[in-house]
């Protein structure tokens, strides 16, 4: 019978904005995020993080269904204007205990606690000095890192320094989906991910530093994946070349990101395309974006489809007529295969797969209820290809489920659905959907009733 391993952890997984609410309580400072919600039309619903979850206050009632599901780990962020109102300087102690309650309340459960360090709330304070563009901001992000490792990590094990640069870079600097809302030449958004990349390396110096013990350290960016529709060796190497290649002017590629972090230089094809625009790259800088890491995060929702046409070339497979997410995202299992392999067999370092899951329309059923069989179904299907990958020697560590809460879904307000628990944000009353009493059943299996 094929297994997880031993230790497999499952979780599931937020984000301090996109849940929290109270963005004016308890001395938190504002962030890009708050600033971009304050202007009309950006947000399609016309909503914020004003109120979200409310988890600031609810946090009990959350930590409480996550033990009731047998939840191992829960990742959760830490916004810095909660820590650092003005993102340096002087330290809001109401932040630290509020995350000190966490922390504690989800020990109490024995639930593990992994902590991502940003989940896109940058302090506004710092945005008005440059923001990532601004070479300070990899100390900035160091000196917080510090902290939080000092004031944690006595409690808290598994970290991550950046979710997703490919987003917020992107979608934040260059199209303006999200926030801050820049739409900045290609030129300076590499310098600005030059800078994430080098207060991504800062802040692992200092956390090793601060650590009071011995901690795992990754980051958590958007795992892109070609996947092969069969397992016709052209096909497996063409789909591996789809997933690390660099082929547009663009912050979506995994190695952009993932080869200075793990192996020490961005990749030949990306500097070689990105010739004109390439950032300042001073002596020494590789070297601090090029720590030692513990795992690889990878966020993975769905992946590309290549198939082999008449004349054997790998080419797209629509996938006509496949099941889609209410994003409009393709449910494509086999991402949960492949993308694990890929990068494994690429950057050597244990998998955990830090996000997967669906948006989809969930309501409270006249019977109380919330049915969601899609979920159960997405959820499965991806659980049996990553089970899989593990079988076939890929070394993977766990899966957290994207997310523990319906929540604010950036640039789509409330009208996206991701949670194993739906949230009435009218009344802020939780209810298990029929997926998290199924995920709450495959935990205690670890898997086997897949
Ligand atoms: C990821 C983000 C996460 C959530 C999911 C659906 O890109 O990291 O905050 O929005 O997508």
């Amino acid at each position: 019978m094929q297994k997880f391993k031993d230790g497999f952890v499952w979780g599931t997984a937020a984000s301090s904005y996109q849940i929290e609410g109270g963005a004016k309580d308890q001395g938190r400072g504002d962030s890009v995020w708050d600033m971009f919600c304050r202007q009309p039309g950006l947000v399609s619903d016309g909503s914020d993080g004003m109120t979200a979850c409310d988890h600031l206050n609810r946090y009990q009632e959350d930590i409480d269904i996550m033990s009731d599901m047998g939840i191992h780990a829960y990742r959760l962020s830490v916004a810095w204007p909660r820590i650092f109102p003005a993102g340096t300087g002087k330290i809001n102690q109401q932040g630290l205990d509020y995350y000190d309650r966490i922390v504690d309340g989800l020990l109490a459960k024995g639930i593990d606690p992994w902590i991502t360090l940003f989940h896109w709330d940058f302090p506004t304070a710092l945005y008005d000095q440059g923001g990532w563009l601004n070479r300070d901001s990899a100390d900035w992000f160091a000196d917080y890192a510090e902290l939080i490792t000092d004031k944690f990590s006595d409690r808290v094990k598994n970290w991550f320094t950046l979710n997703e640069p490919q987003c917020f870079l992107g979608l934040g600097h260059h199209s303006a989906e999200h926030a801050p809302g820049l739409k900045m030449t290609f030129e300076k958004v590499l310098q600005a991910s030059h800078h994430a990349l080098l207060a991504h390396g800062k802040a692992v110096q200092a956390m090793r530093a601060n650590a009071k013990q011995t901690l795992n350290i990754g980051a958590a960016p958007v795992g892109l994946v070609s996947y092969p529709t069969s397992d016709d060796p052209r096909l497996i190497e063409a789909a591996r070349a789809a997933t690390f290649d660099i082929k547009r002017l663009d912050c979506f590629s995994n190695t952009w990101y993932a080869d200075p972090m793990i192996l020490g230089s961005y990749p030949e094809d990306g500097l070689a395309l990105f010739e004109q625009f390439l950032p300042e790259i001073r002596t020494g800088d590789m070297e601090i974006i090029n720590q030692p890491l513990d795992m690889y995060a990878a966020n993975i929702y769905s992946g590309g489809a290549l198939k082999l046409n008449d004349k054997g070339e790998a080419v797209a497979d629509d996938l006509i007529g496949v099941g889609r997410t209410t994003m409009d995202w393709n449910v494509t299992p086999e991402c949960l295969y492949w993308g694990p392999k890929f990068l494994y067999e690429r950057y050597g370092l244990p998998i955990v797969v830090t996000e997967n899951g669906m948006a989809n329309c969930d309501w409270v059923h006249t019977n109380g209820q919330v049915e969601d069989p899609g979920r159960i179904d997405y959820v499965r299907r991806h659980l049996l290809n990553l089970r899989q990958a593990a079988n076939d020697g890929v070394d993977v560590a766990g899966y957290f489920y994207w997310s523990i809460l319906d929540n604010f879904e950036w640039a789509f307000g409330y009208q996206q659905r991701f949670g194993l628990v739906h949230v009435d944000f009218e009344t802020q009353k939780r209810t298990p959907k029929s997926s998290a009493y199924w995920y709450r059943d495959v935990i205690n299996s670890g898997g086997d009733i897949l």
